[in-house]
């Protein structure tokens, strides 16, 4: 396997020099120009010294990531909790290692269950920067798979691309969506259970530098792990995400507005609330992932308002959705009607 282009230097306390997963030219001090978090190796201290976790300069850059993580994502409180569990495991971890107190490499692979848009890929990718500012993995980097990227079409095809997706993982993340497709009991000779056997070779490895998040619905995950139990016994850590409620999607609309430089005025706050009670009702609804689309839409309805006005246009028009661009979707239309989810606006 190889490890793919990555010339970041580690440094980091789970990749001594001379462990086969450490890239070549790795050893030595990191090149200068590369900016990086600061990522010294545990040395030896004394037995009677004491480490103070709260001026420690990976404990603060872990407490960056995590800061950042509250404040880009409303609510989640249940995964933000377990979050930062991962990574106070981590940070005695290493704190244990600068006593010389050796023990094995914590296994973290992990599982992220919850319906679409309830911010597994956003929490994946901090879990990323959080594993590699602690010297878990040696790239903050994460690798996005699904099944077709993995399962070749015929015999002999699946495990090359199974291992071509892992070497570009190496050192960091795999995320796999929807993982359960991996596996069809349905079919007897599938080629994903040659996947999950690739992969599972690869996370029984213990100097591997590669962690693997399976994420999808839960309850087609309960059914995958329970169906491969030697694969559920190498994820430890299941993490869930809630569908979010209607609050927590507004809170979340105006998150996304403000960081685009756009506001809704309080009769378009008002709309948006109403446009939220229809649409998470209907099918195929993607929580935070629908609200998302839906200010995109809003948007382009603000952009043609503001065009069909044919007078100068202030500051102040061009930051405000109205009401109007949010009565404007379709989903009021058919209001009544069945409503086709594509078709929603
Ligand atoms: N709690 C949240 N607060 C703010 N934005 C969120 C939240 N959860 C998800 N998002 C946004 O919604 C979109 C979909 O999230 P994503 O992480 O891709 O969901 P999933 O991977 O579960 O389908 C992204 O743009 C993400 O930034
Ligand atoms: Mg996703």
């Amino acid at each position: 396997m190889s490890s793919g282009p990555e010339p970041q230097p580690s440094g980091f306390g789970f990749y001594r020099p001379g462990q086969p997963d450490r890239p070549p030219g790795t050893t030595g001090p990191p090149a200068a120009a590369e900016p990086r978090e600061p990522t010294a190796d545990p040395v030896v201290i004394d037995d009677s010294a004491e480490l103070d976790l709260s001026s420690d300069e990976v404990a603060a850059a872990v407490e960056r990531t995590l800061a950042t993580l509250d404040a880009e994502l409303v609510g989640l409180s249940g995964v933000k909790r377990r979050v930062r569990e991962i990574a106070a495991l981590l940070l005695v971890d290493r704190a244990r290692r600068q006593f010389g107190l050796e023990s094995s490499r914590p296994t973290l692979h992990m599982s992220f269950t919850g319906g679409p848009g309830t911010g597994k890929t956003t929490v994946a990718l901090r879990m990323a920067q959080i594993l590699h500012a602690l010297g878990y993995v040696r790239s903050p980097k994460m690798h996005t798979v699904t099944r077709d990227d993995l399962v070749g079409q015929f015999i002999g095809h699946t495990a090359p691309k199974t291992k071509e997706a892992i070497a570009k993982a190496a050192g960091g993340v795999l995320f796999i969506d929807e993982a359960y497709y991996l596996h069809r009991p349905e079919n007897e000779r599938d080629y994903g259970q040659e996947v999950i056997e690739i992969l599972l070779t690869e996370m029984e490895n213990e100097r591997g530098s590669l962690v693997v998040i399976f994420a999808g619905y839960p309850d087609r995950m309960s059914t995958f792990f329970a169906a491969n139990p030697g694969l559920s016994s190498r994820v430890p850590h299941h993490i869930e995400f809630e569908d979010y409620t209607h609050q927590e999607l507004t809170q979340i609309a105006d998150l996304m507005v403000a960081a685009e430089n756009f506001r809704f005025d309080d009769a378009a706050r008002a709309a948006f609330s109403e446009y939220l009670d229809i649409r998470m009702a209907q099918p195929r609804f993607s929580n935070a992932r629908s609200v998302r689309n839906a200010i995109e839409r809003t948007r382009l309805r603000q952009a043609r308002r503001l065009v069909e006005l044919n007078r100068p246009l202030t500051k102040d028009d061009l930051i405000t959705l109205t009401a109007q661009d949010i009565y404007g979707s379709s989903l009021f239309a058919t209001r009544g009607a069945v409503a086709t989810p594509e078709a929603v606006g």
